[in-house]
């Protein structure tokens, strides 16, 4: 939550980046010492000054900075985590910032506090609604709150795909009793962040989604959780995502630039107004398939 955040950030625990070099073995004291000479010396910051002296590498100021803002960082090693879930691959890019600011408007909106379970709606396929779901809950969790990702999208589930899980025991599993909580939601090297997969396709996804054991699952991830994320199919296509948003407390709209019309919107709009949850915000995707990074606008 809000508070934790600073807490972990602003935290007194916080080792300075030469400290952490040093005791994880990548420095000695003689290098430490003529970088903070160095460092003194320019006004450079202590990462400069070690890459400049050809002491580290881009890389390993990055992993350290990571472990001294407490971030988990998987750079470029093999992991078993997708390469869309750029704001934990990733955590100095651009992008992350747009997920942060993003994680913060939610945060005064009340999520993680009066408000839990979020979901990610928009018109159509390919919104970008799966990796946006992703990697908010990476935010949220990356930033101290315990944070599970749902993926309520039982006819195109990908929430395991991003996170290299199995999905043959998930939500479905839990509704129809073939499982429990705890056996269908995986943790992820995030300590924080934990998956329920969508499970095994129903042959009835609209009809189990309306079912009261689904909503008996929300209420029980609300009273583990500090924040709930759920991935939703197209609006346009079924009237699962009406149901789901029905089971949550806040909705955020999703719109992808160049794709999305006006009347598509406002229509999902028109009909989540109806729902029990609050729309709490839109954002526009805007995916840059020629430069990195890709960003998002909020209206
Ligand atoms: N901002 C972005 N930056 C980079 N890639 C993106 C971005 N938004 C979406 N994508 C990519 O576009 C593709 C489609 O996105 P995604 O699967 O999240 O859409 P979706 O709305 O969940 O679709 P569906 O309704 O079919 O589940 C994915 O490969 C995803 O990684
Ligand atoms: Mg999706």
């Amino acid at each position: 939550m809000g508070e934790e955040l600073t807490c972990v950030i602003g935290s007194n625990q916080v080792k300075d980046i030469g400290s952490i070099l040093k005791d994880t073995g990548k420095i000695t004291a003689a290098d430490l010492e003529k970088i903070v000479g160095l460092q003194q010396e320019k006004g450079m910051l202590f990462g400069e000054a070690a890459v400049y002296l050809g002491i580290l590498t881009e890389e390993d100021v990055k992993r350290a900075l990571s472990q001294q803002f407490s971030y988990p960082y998987l750079g470029d090693e093999k992991h078993p985590i997708g390469s869309e879930l750029v704001s934990v691959l990733q955590p100095f890019s651009n992008q992350i910032e747009v997920f942060r600011s993003l994680r913060s408007k939610l945060v005064l909106s009340g999520i993680g506090s009066v408000l839990k379970a979020v979901a990610i709606v928009s018109p159509n396929e390919g919104d970008g609604k799966t990796f946006i779901a992703a990697n908010l809950a990476a935010t949220f969790a990356q930033l101290g709150s315990k944070t599970v990702l749902v993926d309520a999208n039982f006819r195109k589930p990908r929430i395991h795909e991003i996170f290299n899980l199995k999905n043959n025991c998930g939500m479905s599993s839990v509704i129809i009793k073939r499982a429990n909580l705890a056996q269908a939601v995986y943790c992820t090297p995030i300590p924080t962040l934990h998956i329920l997969p969508a499970g095994p396709q129903p042959p009835n996804p609209l009809e189990l989604l309306g079912w009261p054991d689904t909503r008996d699952i929300i209420t029980s991830l609300k009273g583990m959780y500090d924040v709930i994320i759920v991935d939703t199919p197209a609006f346009s296509n079924t009237a699962d995502a009406l149901v789901v948003s029905n089971l949550v407390d806040g909705i955020l709209m999703l719109a992808l630039k160049g794709n999305t019309r006006k009347e598509a919107f406002d229509n999902v709009k028109k009909q989540l107004k109806t729902s029990a949850a609050r729309i709490l915000g839109s954002i526009i995707n805007e995916p840059d398939n020629k430069k990195q990074p890709k960003r998002f606008k909020f209206f």
